[in-house]
Order: C-alpha cells, then sequence, then structure tokens
C-alpha cells in the first residue's frame, strides 16, 4: 500500500467527509514557509498550517530548543512539581500582559477556553454570587470541547451535539452593531451573567469577521461595570496576527482571562495558557481542597512547549519578525487594492498579516462548493489554501517572502478571473 492509502485505511481526519474523498496530500518535509510532499513538489502554507506557524516549519531555532529540552526534561507532573521553562514562560506572557498575573497552562485553544469558563462559573460560585449564564458574540467560534462549543454559534460544527450544550445568550452578529449593542444593553442589565467571552476584532472561523475596536471597547466597558467577567480568546489573533502582538493591546479595557493557544509555540508544539488577574486568583484563596480549582491535564506545562514558547517569543519579539509583520500588512493593503478591481471579490477585509474576501457563491456556509475548486487549483500551483466556506483568506507564516507573497496573491487573481 502506498502512504495515502494506509492513510486512507488507518486514519480519521478532522473536518472531512468520509465518503468520495479527495485522498490526503502526505507532506514530509518542512522547511521556511514551504511544505513538501512525498513527490519532492513544495506548497506555500498560506494559512499557517490552521493559523498556528509564525516564523516557519522546522525552523532550527524551535527543533534546537525542543532537542535540548528533551534531553534535560521531557515532562513532570505539574501539580506539587514546576520546572524553569514553565516559570519563564510564564514570566514574559504576563511581562506582554500587564493586567495579567497567573498563567494556567493546559493543551490547546479549546481547553485554554475550557479553562476560562470554569474559572469564571468557580470565581462567582466563591464570592456567593449566582451568575452562571454565558454571553458570547454571533458567529462565534471558541473550540471544540463542550464548553467551548456551548460558547460558540450553533452551527453545522454543534448540530450533532446542541441537545447536550449549555444555554448561552448568543448575541447578534458584529455586523449589526446596533441591535448588538441594544442586545448588550440587556444583558448587562442581567444580574446572572458570570462572563462575556469574544475573539477580539477578528472572528476567525466565522469567515475572518472584523469588527471595530471602538465597539468592542464599549462592550467591555458596560460589561466590567456590570460585574460581568471578560474572556479575551486570542487563540488565533494572538502573537502578532493582527496589528500589535495582542489585540488586547489595542483596546482601553483590560480582560480578567485570556485565551492564549495556536501561535504560543510557533506551531511547533500543542498547548494553550489561561492568563487570569490576580482578582482571578484571590477568589480561589482558601485553604480547602474542594475550593481548589478542579482542571488539569495529563500534560498541563509540558516542559517541551514551553522550551520551545519560549524560543518563539525570542524570535518573534525580534526586530526583524516586526519588519517581516509590517512587509506582509503593507504587501496585503496593495493586494486589498488589486482586489477591489475583481468583481468576483466581495467583502474585502485586512488587518495586519490577515486578508480575506468572500467569493460570491450560491451555496453559503462552511459546506460552499468553493474550497472544493480552490485547494486544487492553488495546490496545483504549489500554494496550501484552506477556504472557510465562501471565504478566501492568507494567514501566511511572517518567514514567508515578497516573492511567495506576490505568487500567493497573483494565483488568487487568476483563480477569480477562472471562476
Ligand atoms: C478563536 C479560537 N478559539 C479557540 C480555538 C480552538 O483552538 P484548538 O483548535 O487549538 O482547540 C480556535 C481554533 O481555531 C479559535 O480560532
Amino acid at each position: 500500500m502506498t502512504l495515502q492509502e494506509k492513510d486512507h485505511a488507518y486514519l480519521w481526519h478532522p473536518y472531512q467527509a468520509h465518503t468520495n474523498a479527495p485522498s490526503n496530500r502526505v507532506i514530509v518535509r518542512g522547511s521556511g514557509s514551504l511544505l513538501f510532499d512525498e513527490s519532492g513538489a513544495s506548497y506555500i502554507d498560506a494559512i499557517s498550517s490552521w493559523w498556528v506557524n509564525l516564523h516557519g516549519h522546522a525552523h532550527p531555532a524551535l527543533s534546537a530548543a525542543l532537542a535540548r529540552q528533551s534531553a534535560q526534561l521531557e515532562h513532570v507532573i505539574f501539580a506539587r512539581h514546576t520546572h524553569p521553562p514553565a516559570i519563564a514562560l510564564a514570566e514574559q506572557l504576563l511581562a506582554l500582559f500587564p493586567g495579567m498575573q497567573k498563567v494556567f497552562y493546559s493543551d490547546n485553544g479549546s481547553t485554554a477556553v475550557e479553562v476560562a469558563l470554569k474559572m469564571s462559573l468557580q470565581y462567582h460560585q466563591h464570592r456567593g454570587e449566582d451568575r452562571k449564564i454565558f454571553v458570547a458574540l454571533g458567529d462565534a467560534y471558541h473550540g471544540d470541547t463542550f464548553g467551548a462549543m456551548s460558547v460558540s454559534a450553533r452551527s453545522m460544527f454543534t448540530q450533532a451535539f446542541d441537545r447536550q450544550l449549555f444555554d448561552i445568550i448568543a448575541l447578534p452578529s458584529v455586523e449589526d452593531e446596533k441591535q448588538l449593542e441594544a442586545a448588550f444593553d440587556a444583558v448587562c442589565a442581567r444580574q446572572d451573567i458570570a462572563a462575556f467571552i469574544y475573539e477580539p476584532c477578528i472572528q476567525g472561523s466565522a469567515g475572518m469577521k472584523m469588527y471595530g475596536v471602538g465597539l468592542l471597547d464599549r462592550l467591555l466597558q458596560k460589561a466590567q461595570a456590570n460585574g460581568i467577567l471578560l474572556i479575551a480568546d486570542e487563540v488565533m489573533t494572538g502573537f502578532g496576527r493582527s496589528e500589535t502582538l495582542f489585540v488586547s493591546d489595542q483596546l482601553h479595557t483590560s480582560p480578567d482571562m485570556v485565551c492564549l493557544s495556536k501561535g504560543i509555540t510557533g506551531g511547533t508544539m500543542p498547548f494553550g495558557a489561561t492568563l487570569a488577574t490576580s482578582a482571578m486568583y484571590s477568589a480561589f484563596a482558601f485553604t480547602s481542597m474542594d475550593k481548589t480549582f478542579f482542571h488539569g491535564h495529563s500534560y498541563t506545562g509540558n516542559p517541551l512547549a514551553c522550551a520551545v514558547a519560549l524560543v518563539s517569543l525570542k524570535l518573534l519579539l525580534d526586530p526583524q519578525c516586526f519588519a517581516q509583520r509590517e512587509m506582509i500588512a503593507r504587501l496585503h493593503q496593495q493586494f486589498v487594492d488589486t482586489l477591489q478591481d475583481q468583481p468576483q471579490a466581495t467583502r474585502i477585509r485586512h488587518k495586519g498579516t490577515i486578508v480575506a474576501w468572500d467569493v460570491d457563491s450560491a451555496e453559503k456556509g462552511y459546506g460552499s462548493p468553493l474550497r472544493e475548486k480552490a485547494i486544487p487549483y492553488y495546490a496545483e500551483r504549489g500554494i496550501l489554501i484552506r477556504p472557510l466556506g465562501e471565504t478566501m483568506y492568507i494567514l501566511p507564516p511572517y518567514c514567508i517572502t515578497e516573492q511567495e507573497l506576490t505568487h500567493v496573491y497573483d494565483t488568487t487573481i487568476s483563480f477569480l478571473q477562472d471562476l
């Protein structure tokens, strides 16, 4: 059997119809923004492999950090034990978020969200307040575990599980500002709201929906004034994807918790972190065991992930990486101007290193046939992309070259014209 045949025989891939599905491409190597398949053909990773990769594939400094740490300490139970990389990483993350004082580690974006949701509920319980309802933006996506699904929009992603999800207040879409603000005022008048969870200014899975700092700031200020905890889900937006390192840096209201994952290790190791304020932490200051925070994963605080995250952060804060992000943002802006002349591209939007547009399609939503047209078209031209329904976007690793980006732009124009 070929590798593809074995893959088909043994593996169950996510978000993929089984029957008549095209074979999965076997990737054997990565270097910079390129991925290489079995035949040696290369693909520009224009979506940073589901938004995780920052500095390129198989980055020598990240693989060296991983090798060094694995020879030193690969893992240790994180209850009653700690280790230098976990401490150093927490110190550095907190330095980036002046409003936060504690870091809780987990494994991925969904678990970083689960942790924040559970912390919120227990925080109110400990304070004797009956606040159990979560509020989320319309079209939200916060992950695939049950809590994260519950605070996400009910959609094709959740429909098989809807009856098991807990009730939340789902706000109108960020595109209906007036309705959203009115609904939010009604929410703020209630006394039973535990927390408001939001993807700051860019809702990735909703189709790279972008909304303004001003609107979000108004919502956050109102929520905070009414005792509602704020959970910033920066799983996608964090680590330089938008104009600043984190979108929260652009807002006037500091959240109570921040969820981080994806880019935290530069795309090398699965990892998550939930940052919390000292006020959150203080609400758990009891000696009795039943008031501790009952959440922990076997791999919590994994030293390999922490060690890689430390090096990834160093690379991220290097002026050279900053210059690369500026270059991407500048070229994206020029590309936006070119896209405006393409009648097939609508709702063109851009923030930092992300540019997105919609393609007119009769069938809207995640099931849009656009994906089946676009993925092979780009792959034949050496590019990996993956539309979100009728939305297409470019979200590249920061190491991408001008030449590679230009190839992705040119391919996009020819794809639109060939439609
Ligand atoms: C904003 C946001 N939160 C949470 C998640 C879930 O992250 P993970 O896939 O690592 O569980 C995602 C994933 O796309 C996301 O975009």
